[in-house]
């Protein structure tokens, strides 16, 4: 029996595939520090909990497909204080931003259609777009400027006829970029101008270290039309596995459409929703102890890769990843050869290989995308061990 083109042709993710070969290494007796994986270890805050242990509903029912209106009137409160004016109707509740991401994928674009993404890029933008027959077309970027977007005429070259959005992570995975007001403006101006869709991946919005503007599509009023907004609570409040996402926009037609697919999805579960809505309650202030945590660890691991050897690395603005540039071959064989061969103190590390955060073949063969979600002791152990693996490996350059 024959398996599908599309699923055959996607990539396996390049954050979880080598997870058996560290699985081995756990069990050979080594410890793993996990860099490679976007999981924080902040505590998830205790309302969560505690809304879950006071749910006593005889029946575990289905949720409306839409989401818990509760849920949701917490996000329309939430959006409000950063003057994103959204409505109840304008947000359904999904599956993770994951699904939020497939549902706006799907929406916007037909099989052989196109989406513009700066790469590096949250590697599952491919792994979404690629089963469902879409083309991501990449605009490349560059940790040597710090990732920052293009011309607006280089942007308007990789446009063609089958374009139909753009999509970018803000602030941005794996490169920590925050976009400035200007660049914003400037994806405005093209979406307009082209008719394009702006899918916004605005799940690390309060992962922001400096004190600088911060700008979310959902204020940027002329192009609401066009704007989606993709959000989550995996990493706002450290609630991966509560599976609770959302897509907004003002986009009626759009939303209507949607609806169709969170409908043949029926709900997502019921119980994590009433978890959510008293994160999405959580004071503001919240982010400011757990954005000083992230800023102390994103200056160490900065600090520390800057001392070691032949370590190309831009600092991060935002979210909690940095891409890392390595004197070495290939960094997938690199990772692996650390979780199989190498070991300090009977301790190694485990990183993302960047390669598949590139959609421009041949790109990121020697980066690693590294996610600074330990505490300070274990980032500094885990700097230790890579910059002794880096050099013992045979395939330095
Ligand atoms: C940029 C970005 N978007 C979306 C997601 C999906 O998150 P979740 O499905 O857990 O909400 C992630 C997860 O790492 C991410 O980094």
């Amino acid at each position: 029996m024959q398996l599908s083109n599309r699923i055959v042709s996607m990539q396996a993710s390049p954050i979880r595939k080598l997870v058996p070969i560290a699985d081995k290494a756990k069990k050979s007796g080594k410890k793993v520090y996990h860099l490679n994986i976007g999981q924080p270890d902040i505590e998830t805050p205790k309302v969560f909990f505690d809304a879950l242990k006071h749910f006593d509903e005889k029946v575990l029912a289905y949720s409306s497909s839409h989401g818990d209106q509760e849920l949701i009137q917490a996000m329309v409160d939430y959006y409000k204080k950063y003057d994103i004016e959204y409505e109840k109707s304008d947000i359904i509740i999904t599956n993770g931003g994951s699904e939020a991401l497939l549902f706006a994928i799907i929406a916007v674009a037909d099989p052989e259609d196109e989406i513009l993404v700066p790469e590096p890029f949250y590697t599952n933008y491919n792994g979404f777009s690629v089963p469902v027959g879409v083309t991501v077309k990449p605009i490349t970027t560059s940790p040597l400027d710090g990732f920052r977007l293009p011309s607006k005429e280089a942007l308007e070259k990789v446009i063609t006829p089958r374009t139909r959005a753009i999509l970018l992570s803000n602030p941005g995975n794996p490169t920590g970029v925050v976009y400035t007001r200007e660049e914003i403006q400037l994806i405005a101006d093209i979406a307009k101008a082209h008719d394009l869709f702006v899918i916004a991946d605005e799940v690390y919005r309060e992962f922001i270290y400096g004190d600088f503007e911060y700008t979310s599509f959902g204020t940027v009023k002329e192009i609401q039309d066009h704007v989606i907004i993709i959000d989550s609570i995996s990493k706002r409040y450290s609630a991966c596995g509560a599976r609770i996402g959302s897509i907004a926009s003002k986009n009626k037609a759009l939303m209507a459409n949607v609806m169709k697919l969170a409908q043949s999805r029926l709900c997502v579960p019921t119980i994590e929703q009433v978890g959510a809505k008293e994160l999405y309650k959580v004071d503001p202030s919240y982010f400011k102890g757990v954005n000083d945590e992230y800023r102390k660890r994103r200056d160490l691991v900065f600090k520390l890769l800057r001392e070691i050897p032949g370590v190309i690395v831009e600092e991060p603005k935002g979210a909690f990843y940095m891409v890392v540039k390595l004197p070495v071959d290939d960094a997938e064989k690199f990772v692996i050869w650390m979780l199989e061969e190498f070991s300090y103190k009977e301790a190694t590390v485990m990183m993302a290989p960047a390669e598949g955060f590139y959609a421009t073949p041949g790109l990121g063969v020697d980066e690693v995308r590294i996610a600074y979600v330990l505490n300070e002791d274990d980032l500094t152990a885990a700097m230790e061990i890579l910059k002794l693996g880096l050099e013992a490996y045979p395939g330095k350059k």
